[in-house]
């Protein structure tokens, strides 16, 4: 699309292909999402939306899809990224930032439907965001927040030796969370990039968009 050229972005991994998905594809990304993100009674997000009822589930990934790419600023960004695997929608990989161009800080997110975990694609999804923010958009730094009883999202965390940023608790549903704010620096990941190597391309026409 030449009026919202992030549609031609595409990040891939050894196994992975990320961009932006089309509504057919987002309705299948909502479906997986409907079909299960976390163990029923686990809340692994601020916004609890992985422990709503199936439907509202479904209905909030293809919401929130909309309402990120409506509300894009330079000034204030988040890019959701259908995760493909052999051309099947699998989960979501986040990139977000306020105010980048004068911070350099980014975040990410990221989510995949449960029968896709723990296979290595949270690693891949990881390093895409990485490259994108490190090497495609010149990031200074990257940060990555998890309940304490994530595992698997710190452990991901730990791969690419991301450092501890601070523990903020937070209420969900009327619950206290630690929320563990961990963060990795340009210096640093070069010394990591080749744990899950990126390809990415379609990003020039991209850049004014991001800062
Ligand atoms: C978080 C998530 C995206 C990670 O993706 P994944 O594909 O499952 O992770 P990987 O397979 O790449 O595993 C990365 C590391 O975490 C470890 N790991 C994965 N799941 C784990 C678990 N449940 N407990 C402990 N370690 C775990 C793996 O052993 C691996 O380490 P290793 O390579 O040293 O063995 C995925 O588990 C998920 O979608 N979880 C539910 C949603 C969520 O929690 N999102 C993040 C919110 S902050």
């Amino acid at each position: 699309m030449r009026h919202w050229p992030l549609t031609g972005l595409q990040l891939t991994t050894a196994e992975l292909v990320l961009r932006l998905p089309t509504d057919d594809e987002l309705d299948a990304l909502a479906q997986v999402a409907a079909d299960g993100v976390v163990p029923d009674d686990v809340v692994y997000f601020p916004q609890p939306w992985a422990s709503a009822p199936p439907v509202e589930r479904a209905r909030s990934v293809v919401q929130n899809h909309w309402w990120a790419r409506g509300d894009w600023t330079r000034d204030n960004w988040r890019l959701l990224l259908a995760v493909f695997l052999d051309g099947q929608v699998i989960g979501q990989q986040n990139l977000s930032a306020r105010d980048f161009a004068i911070t350099g800080e980014a975040r990410t997110g990221f989510w995949l439907g449960s029968r896709f975990q723990r296979q290595g694609y949270g690693t891949q999804m990881r390093a895409a965001a990485l490259a994108l923010a490190f090497d495609g958009l010149g990031a200074a730094r990257v940060t990555s927040t998890a309940f304490a009883d994530n595992a698997a999202s710190r452990a991901v965390s730990r791969k690419f030796g991301y450092r501890p940023n601070g523990v903020h608790r937070i209420a969900v549903d009327g619950r206290p969370y630690d929320a563990h704010e961990e963060v990795i620096e340009a210096a640093d990941w070069h010394g990591y990039a080749s744990v899950a190597p990126v390809g990415i391309a379609g990003l020039s026409d991209c850049i004014p968009l991001f800062h």
